[in-house]
């Protein structure tokens, strides 16, 4: 059965976690499109480019393979930071997003996460999500996350740098983070993984039983 799950929200919401489960269980295609804007800025910064230059990263995006995206060398917390840079330019946007529908069609069902799924890249999605988090819980996560794979981090800092890729990413022109009017909110600050997969379970059954 084909269907399409758009999942947005913020950065460190768990909706990458949420899509990666849901993408296994219902054994659809997956595409982190977050990914894609991380390899625009991670092209940009190994060549030397300015993160202000438009035409070079429009030439990045042109030149993205979706079925070569390393994540290990994207989530670099510097990439990160570029990425929510890069992505304000529209003409970016408008290629990545090209890119991002072309899997979604081609592919026999997918779940597709990032900032405008729901809205821009898939918005006829049967099902669309908006998973949010306080940005304490949200910087509480990553910090864990950095910990455990033996980093160290401050919990001040990845808080203020979460507030200001929020602030540009729902702040933007072009595509801003906001939820589509028939999106699902999932709260998930209180909520365990588990949880919060079992509630959008809920709702992608719920879509199944009135698609079929
Ligand atoms: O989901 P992420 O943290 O990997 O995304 C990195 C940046 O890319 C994010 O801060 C904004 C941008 N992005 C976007 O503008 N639109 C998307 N669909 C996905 C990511």
């Amino acid at each position: 059965m084909s269907i399409t799950i758009a999942i947005d929200g913020p950065a460190a919401s768990g909706k990458g976690t949420l899509a990666r489960r849901l993408a296994d269980y219902y054994h659809l295609a997956y595409l982190d499109t977050g990914l894609t804007y991380r390899a625009v800025a991670h092209r940009l910064l190994e060549e030397g480019g300015s993160l202000e230059d438009e035409a070079a990263a429009v030439d990045a995006a042109r030149r993205i393979d979706l079925g070569n995206l390393n994540r290990g060398v994207l989530s670099a917390h510097a990439v990160a930071d570029a990425a929510s840079r890069v992505a304000v330019f529209p003409e970016v946007r408008r290629v990545l997003v090209e890119k991002q529908r072309e899997f979604a069609e081609r592919s026999e069902g997918a779940v597709l996460d990032g900032r405008d799924i729901g809205t821009v890249v898939c918005p006829g999605a049967e099902v669309k999500l908006f998973v949010i988090a306080s940005p304490e819980v949200r910087a509480g996560r990553r910090l864990r996350d950095i910990e455990s794979r033996g980093g160290r981090a401050d919990f001040d800092a990845i808080l203020a740098d979460i507030k200001r890729r929020d602030e540009r990413d729902t702040g933007r022109a072009d595509s801003p983070l906001r939820p589509a009017a028939d999106a699902h909110l999932l709260d998930t600050s209180e909520m365990t993984i588990e949880a919060a997969f079992q509630a959008a379970r809920g709702f992608v059954d719920a879509a199944m039983d009135a698609n079929y």
